[in-house]
C-alpha cells in the first residue's frame, strides 16, 4: 500500500513537504537557505531584502527569554536587493524552492525591490508587512488597511509570482489587513510574524536590547500564532501559511488543523537543521495513524 504524501499544493505552488524555513533565521544568504532545502525543508523564505544594503542594529540583538521565547531587534539586516539578485543568479537553473522576502518603506520603494529581483529564478514572494521593531518598513505599514492594499497593488502591478503577505499578530484588525492584502492581489497570507516585546536586564536596569523593543518567537508565541491562523481561516478563502513557535510535529499539525496549508519554521533552527527531517517524519506517522493520505485532509480540520 502507498503511504501517506507530504507533498503540497499551494497557490499555484507545488512543494516536497509542507515545511518551510521561515525568514530571517538563517537565510541571509542563498547558500543557507539551500542547505534548509537539502535538510528535508519543503521550501525556504529569504531573509526581508530591502532596496539599499542594511546593517541593522548594534548588539545585542538576541536575547533568550524566560518563558521560552526569543527575542529579536536585529533591524532588517540584508545585503540589499541588487546584491541578492546577482547570489540568486548563482543558482539559476537549480529550480530550487526558494521565496523571496521583501520590505519596503511604502509601494515605490516595494516596487523597486521587485523590479531589480524579479528575472531571476525563484518561486514567489513573500511581503515583509510586519516587522515589530524597523521604524517606516515594518508595522506602520501592516497595520494600516490602506497601506498595505497599496503595497500589494503595487507589487502585483510588477510581477506574475504569486505573493504571500506575512501578518503582524500586534493588532486587533488581523483580518481586516488580511482582506485588504487578498483584494488587491495576494494569492496567500504568511500568519504571523514576531510579537513586539521587551526585556529588562535587573543588573543594569534598562532594556536588555540595543533598540529596546524587540520581536519575541519560538514557543512563547505558539498559541497566539495559532488562534490568528485559526481566525483566518474562518475569514480569509487564501491559503495560509502557519508560523510562529513550531519545533516538533505536533505543533506543525495543530497549525494545519487551524488551517495552514504549509508551516515556517524559524527559531526551532537553532537547534539545527535536522528538525525539518524530524518533523517531516513525526507528520507521516500522525497521517498514517490517522489515515489521511495527503496533507490537504488535516487542514482546518479544527473548524
Ligand atoms: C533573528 C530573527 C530574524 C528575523 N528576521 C525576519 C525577517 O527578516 N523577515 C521576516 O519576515 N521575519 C523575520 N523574522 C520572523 C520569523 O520569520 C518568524 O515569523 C518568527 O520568528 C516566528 O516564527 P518562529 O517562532 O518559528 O521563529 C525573524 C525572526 C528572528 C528570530
Amino acid at each position: 500500500m502507498v503511504g501517506p504524501s507530504l507533498r503540497v499544493s499551494l497557490a499555484g505552488l507545488r512543494f516536497e513537504n509542507p515545511l518551510m524555513l521561515a525568514s530571517g533565521i538563517v537565510g541571509v544568504t542563498v547558500p543557507s537557505l539551500t542547505r534548509a532545502i537539502d535538510s528535508g525543508a519543503g521550501s525556504a523564505v529569504s531573509k526581508s531584502i530591502g532596496l539599499e544594503p542594511r546593517e541593522g542594529y548594534r548588539n545585542p540583538t538576541l536575547v533568550a527569554t524566560q518563558d521560552g521565547g526569543l527575542l529579536n531587534a536585529v533591524g532588517l539586516s540584508n545585503p540589499g536587493a541588487r546584491i541578492f539578485a546577482e547570489e540568486l543568479s548563482e543558482v539559476r537553473g537549480r529550480h530550487l524552492p526558494i521565496i523571496v522576502s521583501i520590505f519596503g518603506g511604502g509601494p515605490v520603494e516595494f516596487s523597486r525591490v521587485v523590479d531589480i529581483l524579479d528575472s531571476q529564478e525563484f518561486l514567489a514572494y513573500e511581503l515583509n508587512l510586519s516587522c515589530p521593531h524597523v521604524e517606516g518598513v515594518g508595522t506602520e505599514i501592516g497595520h494600516d488597511p490602506e497601506v498595505v492594499a497599496s503595497v500589494v497593488k503595487a507589487v502585483r502591478s510588477r510581477t506574475k509570482k504569486p505573493l504571500f503577505a506575512k501578518l503582524s499578530p500586534n493588532t486587533h484588525k488581523i483580518v481586516e489587513i488580511a482582506r485588504a492584502a487578498v483584494a488587491s492581489g495576494a494569492d496567500g497570507l504568511t500568519a504571523v510574524n514576531t510579537v513586539r516585546a521587551m526585556a529588562i536586564n535587573v543588573e543594569t536596569t534598562k532594556p536588555t536590547l540595543t533598540h529596546k523593543y524587540g520581536g519575541l518567537s519560538g514557543d512563547a508565541i505558539r498559541s497566539i500564532a495559532l488562534a490568528k491562523i485559526y481566525e483566518l481561516y474562518e475569514e480569509v478563502k487564501v491559503p495560509i501559511i502557519g508560523c510562529g513557535g513550531v519545533s516538533n510535529w505536533e505543533h506543525a499539525v495543530e497549525m494545519m488543523l487551524a488551517g495552514a496549508s504549509a508551516v515556517e519554521m524559524g527559531t526551532a533552527l537553532y537547534q539545527g537543521y535536522g528538525v525539518f527531517q524530524d518533523v517531516n517524519r513525526g507528520i507521516v506517522a500522525y497521517m498514517r495513524r490517522k489515515k489521511f493520505r495527503k496533507v490537504q485532509e488535516m487542514v482546518g480540520l479544527g473548524h
